[in-house]
């Protein structure tokens, strides 16, 4: 029997066994959601109003078809690039997401130590549940991290100076100012939720205690949950996550861009659903990149996937500007479709949370590797050796699908 049939090696560790059998993003996502009470899950995987932008984002990165070219040699293909003249081994970078702490005690940390062990870039959010120091120090040992802020336009514009200090003191070298939170998204399954920051034990929570302990465990033995970065709250003591944007200033516009360009002395990048007319402003305004995102859909429901924006804004933009894309990366075949659009790097939002639920900073790890895989496969099965290969043929490789 022996001789027919190898053993595998059982693995005792619960989280990895949990994660070894992830083997794409959809098993990181169900693995998720069996882990973390359904609130919590709910607000990562929700999104605006009927979620139909969400679902379209997913379904426009899909509508592509691959025309790979044939006898190639692959055999040395190389998936290496740089952003911002930094080089990266994958064109990828981590988007910025708010209470990341509150899906795994790992959290912002994690998250930020997994994408630089991967030589990614890692994006902080305005509105983490961790420090720009202690984030700072928890790559510090790594080498040659790359942290990025994002930024939330406050109405409080001293907060939003000390913000731009602290960020660039510690070492974050890229600002992405989000524009298209001027007001709150109107997220149907927070609302039906109830869900606060901190967490508040609802007769509904106290139930789902029960269902999953180790998520409660890890979350009561770790600091109470809050806005690290600014003070201030609009109510007395706890925050809806739609309360939340009552932080953010509504009136902002180009002006504010043109001051915000004048205070950062590192690389600016617009995120938002930026069509061509505001990305030509947002180059003449001084920005360095455009992060094309309707955030995830959970913003403005029926936003246009961003996937459709990246070659008209290439287009009007030229060569010289870095164009990223967020919203609807579930696979590396994603990002390869980018690119080949003419996109410089794909932005991951849910793809890499979910695996931080399912597992802490090694599910976020499983997320990268298996994009990274799949990016490499891709390329490979494509016929094209290098990244530069790929954005020099892209068009070429595409065909939108008839079905
Ligand atoms: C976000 N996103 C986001 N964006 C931002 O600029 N600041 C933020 O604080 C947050 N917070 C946040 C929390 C959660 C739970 C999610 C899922 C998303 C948007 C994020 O950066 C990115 O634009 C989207 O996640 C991309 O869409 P997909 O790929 O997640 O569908």
């Amino acid at each position: 029997m022996r001789k027919l049939v190898r053993m595998r090696p059982v693995e005792l560790d619960p989280a990895r066994r949990r994660l070894a059998a992830c083997h794409d993003i959809g098993d990181l996502r169900r693995a998720a959601r069996r882990q973390i009470p359904q609130p919590v899950f709910d607000y990562v995987d929700g999104a605006a109003d009927e979620e139909q932008a969400v679902h379209a984002n997913v379904a426009a990165f899909r509508q592509w078809r691959f025309l790979p070219r044939v006898l190639t040699d692959v055999s040395a293909a190389d998936t290496s690039s740089s952003i911002f003249g930094s080089p990266v081994p994958l064109p990828l970078a981590l988007g910025p997401a708010g209470y990341t702490r509150m899906l795994h005690p790992d959290g912002e940390s994690g998250a930020a130590r997994s994408a630089a062990r991967h030589g990614l870039p890692y994006t902080l959010s305005t509105m983490a549940a961790t420090g720009i120091e202690e984030v700072a120090a928890a790559v510090s040992g790594l080498p040659s991290p790359d942290l990025w802020f994002q930024l939330y336009v406050l109405k409080d514009r001293a907060q939003v100076q000390d913000l731009l200090d602290r960020a660039w003191g510690n070492g974050y070298r890229v600002l992405v100012v989000t524009v298209d939170t001027m007001v709150a998204g109107n997220r149907i399954r927070d609302k039906r939720n109830g869900l606060s920051i901190p967490p508040e034990l609802s007769l509904q929570t106290v139930l789902q205690v029960a269902s999953r302990p180790a998520y409660w465990y890890r979350l009561l033995r770790g600091p109470a949950l809050d806005f690290a970065n600014f003070a201030g709250r609009p109510q007395a003591n706890r925050t809806t996550i739609m309360q939340s944007a009552e932080f953010f200033d509504p009136a902002i516009n180009w002006d504010t861009i043109d001051d915000l360009r004048s205070r950062w002395p590192g690389k600016l990048v617009i995120k938002g659903p930026v069509g061509v007319a505001d990305a030509q402003r947002a180059v003449e305004v001084g920005a360095d990149g455009i992060q094309l995102s309707n955030h995830g859909g959970r913003q403005l429901d029926r936003a246009i996937p961003p996937v459709e924006l990246i070659a008209p804004v290439r287009e009007a933009v030229g060569p010289s500007v870095t164009i990223m894309v967020d919203s609807g990366i579930r696979h590396g075949a994603d990002v390869v479709v980018a690119l080949a659009l003419g996109a410089d790097a794909g932005v991951l939002g849910r793809a890499y949370l979910y695996g931080l639920m399912a597992g802490g900073e090694a599910g976020a790890d499983r997320a990268i590797e298996i994009i990274a895989a799949q990016f490499k496969a891709t390329m490979q099965l494509l016929g094209i050796a290098s990244v530069g290969e790929l954005r020099k043929h892209g068009r070429e490789l595409l065909a939108a699908s008839s079905s």
